[in-house]
């Protein structure tokens, strides 16, 4: 779909087809049947799930959003100035709010040309094409409806200027750390050596009281976010989970360094999946299924992951209290993409 208003064009691209239930029925069937049950945190994201997580960002409690957006504030015009980006390349855009503070720092500095949010939610996609093209005159928005994971060699390739590929809100840390540097990898082949960047939030190591909390909010609005999962299972593949019989668990494990969520049967619980195999699961009492890791990064492990990936940290941009971090990289002219999986 593209239109045109003025001198800014929208064109959107969906590449999730009605198949992809499939990789539901498929994440479903090889998560829980275990021996400890899983679930990909991607299922949560259905619009029901993504106005939970707008809440999230919003609670007292979640520190991460407001803080990355306080970095922004502060060193946006010096990333566009790093930069000179004239397309800003978005993966996980959701609503795009942080995002508005670097375009317009570019849209100052007289840079910018293109935006091109990538996300699984549809709605949210079509809604930030609308809303930036309205704040920003002559934009073009190139929507990407898709897989992050599956569907990056859509991401149309780069114009003439610098291009930054943004991935915030700590969203990287939701990977398992093998398919993370996987994910990175992925991320430096859209970048070209020495021109283009990567903009990474990520999460960081602080005292593990401040990172539970952030996890187990006193409105409840986690929980209710973790448990949408198994009402988009119940939707999407006709199965007969009762959210109200598994209780949120969030927890920061500390030799991983990574918050885990996981929904707790408070009872037996048998549960058939129509749509995935017509599998009939059962649950102990007590049984948990892990729903998430949202892993949180030392300065170690982040040009660890950005090595493994051919990757080169070139400034990491903090608030004062060491929260969280926001990071520029780039592609060294003379490094290769590793590209051994
Ligand atoms: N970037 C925003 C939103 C983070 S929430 C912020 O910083 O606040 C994570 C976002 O990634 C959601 O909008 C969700 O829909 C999207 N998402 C999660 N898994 C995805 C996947 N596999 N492919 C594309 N988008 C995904
Ligand atoms: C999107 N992602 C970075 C969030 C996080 O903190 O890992 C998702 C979330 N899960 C629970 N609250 C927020």
């Amino acid at each position: 779909m593209t239109t045109t208003d003025g001198l800014s064009t929208i064109t959107i691209r969906s590449f999730l087809t009605p198949g992809d239930e499939r990789t539901l029925a498929d994440d479903v069937l090889d998560g829980l049947t275990r021996p400890f049950k899983e679930l990909p945190p991607k299922h949560f994201y259905d619009t029901r799930g993504a106005q939970l997580f707008d809440a999230i960002c919003e609670l007292p409690e979640y520190y991460p959003t407001r803080t990355e957006r306080s970095i922004l504030v502060s060193r946006a015009a010096e990333i566009a100035q790093a930069t000179r980006a004239s397309e800003v390349v978005e993966l996980g855009s959701g609503t795009a709010e942080k995002t508005r503070i670097l375009l317009a720092a570019l849209a100052a500095a007289g840079t910018l040309r293109r935006y091109i949010p990538v996300d699984v939610t549809e709605s949210m996609v079509v809604r930030v094409a609308d809303e930036l093209t309205g704040l920003f005159d002559d934009l073009e928005v190139h929507g990407i409806v898709g897989d992050f994971e599956r569907h990056l060699e859509h991401v149309p390739a780069p114009t003439d200027g610098p291009r930054v590929v943004a991935f915030l809100g700590g969203t990287i840390g939701n990977f398992t750390p093998g398919a993370r540097r996987r994910f990175l990898r992925g991320i430096a082949r859209l970048l070209r050596p020495g021109i283009d960047h990567l903009l990474l939030g990520t999460d960081l190591v602080k005292d593990p009281a401040v990172l539970e909390a952030a996890y187990n909010d006193r409105q409840g609005l986690t929980a209710d976010f973790n448990r949408n999962v198994l009402r988009v299972l119940n939707r999407e593949l006709h199965a007969d989970f009762d959210p109200d019989a598994f209780e949120h668990v969030a927890f920061f494990d500390r030799e991983h360094e990574w918050i885990e969520m996981r929904l707790r049967a408070t009872s037996r619980q048998r549960v058939t999946i129509p749509g995935a195999s017509d599998l009939v699961v059962d649950f102990a009492a007590r049984e948990e299924l892990r729903t998430e890791i949202s892993a949180k990064f030392t300065h170690e492990r982040l040009t660890a992951d950005l090595d493994a990936a051919g990757l080169t940290l070139e400034r990491t941009m903090t608030d004062d209290a060491g929260l969280f971090a926001l990071s520029l990289s780039t592609r060294p002219l003379n490094l290769k993409v590793p590209s051994v999986e």
